[in-house]
């Protein structure tokens, strides 16, 4: 488990605080994301659950999404932030919609005792790409 930079520690912070206001009264699973986006700007996200459970949304989807209705398109960094006892990593569908927005990006998973760094394209090497 490397240090992580300054830059990293307050993603993960903000992903932590994030989860602090996930709606999970289905799962009671928690989980809180946080999205540094090309110009350094943070926008964070939690998952939202609802009683239809298909309607859930993820914590990573939310940070993602709200990172683009504030008219950024590029994802330098994320970090995900549950109190799991082994590392969350993204779900799938989360990892499609990160994809869209950039497959160099960063990944941090972490929880209140460890963290691991590594690059998105490792656990998402081939994504659905639209080529019409
Ligand atoms: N969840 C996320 O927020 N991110 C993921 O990558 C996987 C799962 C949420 C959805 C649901 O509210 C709860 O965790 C249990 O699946």
């Amino acid at each position: 488990m490397n240090e992580l930079s300054a830059e990293q520690a307050a993603l993960v912070a903000a992903a932590r605080g994030a989860r602090e206001r996930a709606y999970a009264p289905y799962s009671s699973f928690r989980v809180g994301a946080a999205v540094r986006s090309e110009s350094g700007a943070l926008f964070v996200g939690c998952n939202v659950e609802n009683a239809s459970y298909g309607a859930t949304i993820c914590a990573e989807r939310t940070a993602i999404l709200t990172m683009v209705a504030a008219g950024q398109r590029s994802v330098e960094s994320i970090a995900v932030f549950t109190d799991a006892e082994s590392l969350a990593m993204p779900c799938g569908l989360c990892r499609q919609v990160i994809s869209e927005f950039q497959r160099d990006a960063l990944l941090i998973v972490a929880n209140p005792r460890q963290h691991r760094v590594l690059p998105f394209a490792q656990i998402f090497p081939e994504p659905f790409v639209l080529d019409r």
